[in-house]
């Protein structure tokens, strides 16, 4: 056990509230590493700066314009489990703002197979770089590597979480905000919705990463279908009691619920998190797909949505649904990835006047 270890052992023990301040710099959003240091004041300024570059985006003269704001900084993308998504659209969005990209996607040709610590490797890509982005299969490790950075450090610059074990992914759930504030602009927002969350609520990232965003809003309702095995997990319910959002509980078929929801949420099993094999094969989810015969049970103006990749959770022949909203979903990745670097290194302002 190092000094490093024990120092971070305390800092553990804080309350996501007690670490949020370890993440922001002059009051402001620094490090993204949990949904909790999202408030509503900063998911409508980006929901506004990824509206405003996916429009710049469009035109050459525009395009390169972007290209010219973070031309002088460099991202490292560290992505140590399976990505085709989160990857591509960082990337993406880092290229539209002009930044060029380095990237590990795979330890094994990275010095941690000679021994070198967790703690080194990302000192020594912050010695390269301006932005660390990373997704670790490690609980606790993006707030490790910002913790790291910021105290220990002498060339601290920002970390975001791309995902970390079974347990946060708050860039997704950024994008999965902008979308149903997209979907849901001339329905009065957010406000009063009621969400459906269904799949691997247990080991699903996504869910829970989104769950703890709901604070944000006023009067939305959650509704969690699973089968038992898969509901979601005690922590982020109690959170949603101590913020006093609505939820309800399904566990005998997603179906039941699917005329409630203005928002359906598909979520595929997460059997990569499985401690022994076929352990997730045990339960019976069939009962938990949306099926074409499904749709006429659906609210009109409901959106479906699923963070991806998908299994057999929404039947193919559903994406040509005018609620299927799961490819544009997918797409709004980048733009609002793209609007959370542009807010973390200041240049927002500029996007906003161009
Ligand atoms: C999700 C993830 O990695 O948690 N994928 C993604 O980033 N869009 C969902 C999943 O893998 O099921």
């Amino acid at each position: 056990m190092t000094i490093l270890d024990e120092r971070f052992g305390e800092f553990e023990k804080l309350q996501s509230e007690e670490k949020i301040a370890y993440f922001e710099k002059d009051g402001r959003l620094y490090d993204m590493i949990i949904s909790q240091q999202l408030n509503r004041q900063v998911l409508e300024d980006l929901y506004r700066i990824s509206n405003r570059l996916r429009a710049v985006a469009k035109s050459k003269a525009g395009s390169m314009f972007l290209q010219n704001l973070l031309c002088h900084k460099r991202a490292m993308l560290y992505f140590t489990q399976p990505s085709s998504r989160t990857f591509l659209s960082f990337e993406n969005a880092c290229h539209i703002l002009g930044m060029r990209t380095s990237e590990i996607r795979d330890t094994s040709v990275s010095s941690e197979v000679k021994g070198e610590t967790f703690d080194d490797s990302l000192r020594t890509f912050s010695s390269y770089t301006d932005l660390i982005i990373m997704r670790h299969h490690g609980q606790n490790i993006a707030e490790r590597a910002a913790w790291l950075l910021n105290t220990w450090s002498n060339r601290p610059v920002p970390i975001i979480n791309g995902g970390s074990g079974s347990d946060q992914h708050p860039t997704q759930a950024i994008l999965d905000v902008y979308t149903l504030l997209r979907s849901f602009e001339d329905q009065g927002g957010l406000d009063g919705k009621t969400v459906l969350m269904c799949g691997d609520l247990r080991r699903g990232r996504t869910v829970r990463s989104l769950s703890y965003l709901m604070k944000d809003f006023e009067d939305v309702r959650i509704i969690y279908a699973a089968p038992k095995a898969f509901q979601m997990k005690e922590d982020v319910c109690a959170f949603l009691e101590k913020h006093k959002i609505r939820y309800q509980v399904e566990t005998e078929a997603l179906e039941k619920v699917l005329p409630d929801a203005d928002a359906i949420y598909m979520t595929r099993i997460q059997d990569e998190h499985d401690t022994e094999p076929g352990e997730s094969s045990r339960t019976d989810i069939s009962k938990f797909k949306l099926a074409p015969a499904d749709m006429a049970k659906l609210r009109p103006n409901a959106v479906i949505m699923h963070p991806f990749p998908r299994r057999d959770e929404i039947d193919v022949s559903i994406d040509r649904d005018p609620r299927a909203m799961y490819w544009r979903q997918e797409r709004n990745g980048m733009w609002t990835r793209g609007a959370l670097i542009a807010y973390i290194f200041r240049v927002e302002d500029q996007i906003m006047n161009y």
